[in-house]
């Protein structure tokens, strides 16, 4: 069993980084600490960086998670080797290119990249973002599956992950007491679906979608409030057609409470949406 602490960071690549940088600093409101020639780092809290982009090709991107000890890397690479799980130690540079201490790769069932790390680097100073976002962190992310049943027993056998709730076939897992860290929407190809960034406060949120409709950003969910996690949200399209998202007061999963079970919804609006908003978004919709 891998032990994972949390999600880390989404690695994105990108044909343009000037767009995304724009995108990053001026639309989603995270804060560019460097930027090289092939190279965007962008940070959200005390983490060295949430999200950051490589000169390269969008459909490889990867999701970072950090695990709970950080003696136990050696550990978590026999146990994917042993599963015969398609995996690999990083380089030297390849984990300073990362700004971590160490990490394995490995690629789940629907052949979506992830890696493991050890000893992410932190911030050093406070993060300064260009307007007030009230961003607290990264979140979770929504990933594509082509097999939902068959990539929920990859995370549940190999990681301490657990089923918060389903929606339709879709799993929400944690891997720590926020309702979810990662979900499972089902489609045709490996990707990310969304990724998500919480904020303060439903004010901030509110504020975000009036500042995202005077800048022309398209708004593809919400403001609305999910049936499961409880949180209020906002989905709005990014660089390069990924879909990020603004969400507060996800419900908190307490571990060792034997009365939580995972809950099923319906495949349907309300679901997604308590208050009736209507997704556009293609994984979202049945
Ligand atoms: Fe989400």
């Amino acid at each position: 069993m891998i032990e994972l602490r949390d999600i880390a960071n989404v690695r994105l690549g990108t044909r343009d980084l000037d767009g995304a940088e724009r995108f990053g600093a001026d639309i989603l409101g995270l804060q560019p600490i460097l930027r090289g020639e092939d190279r965007l780092y962008l940070r959200a809290d005390w983490r060295h960086h949430s999200l950051s982009y490589f000169l390269g090709d969008p459909s490889e991107s990867t999701v970072a998670f950090e695990l709970k000890d950080w003696s136990a890397l050696d550990a978590a690479q026999a146990e994917l080797e042993a599963a015969a799980i398609p995996c690999g130690r990083g380089t030297s540079e390849e984990a300073a290119d990362r700004f971590v201490h160490d990490f394995v790769w490995f690629i789940d069932p629907t052949g979506n990249r992830y890696e493991v790390v050890v000893r992410p680097f932190e911030a050093n100073r406070p993060y300064h973002p260009n307007r007030p976002t009230g961003i607290t962190g990264l979140g979770h992310v929504g990933m594509n599956t082509t097999d939902p049943k068959r990539d929920q027993e990859f995370w549940l056998t190999h990681f301490n992950a657990r089923i918060s709730d389903w929606i339709g076939p879709a799993p929400l897992m944690r891997i720590n007491p926020r309702h979810h860290q990662i979900a499972l929407f089902p489609t045709t190809k490996p990707g990310v679906q969304h990724i998500n960034h919480q904020v303060e406060s439903i004010d901030d949120l509110l504020k975000a979608a009036y500042f995202l409709q005077d800048k022309q950003v398209r708004i593809v969910f919400g403001p609305g409030r999910h049936a499961t996690s409880g949180g209020y949200f906002l989905y709005f399209e990014g660089h390069d057609g990924f879909t990020f998202e603004y969400s507060t007061s996800d419900r908190m999963v307490i571990e060792g409470d034997g009365d939580y079970r995972p809950r099923q919804f319906a495949m349907e609006n309300e679901s997604f949406c308590l208050f009736g908003a209507k997704p556009d978004i293609l994984e979202f919709r049945r």
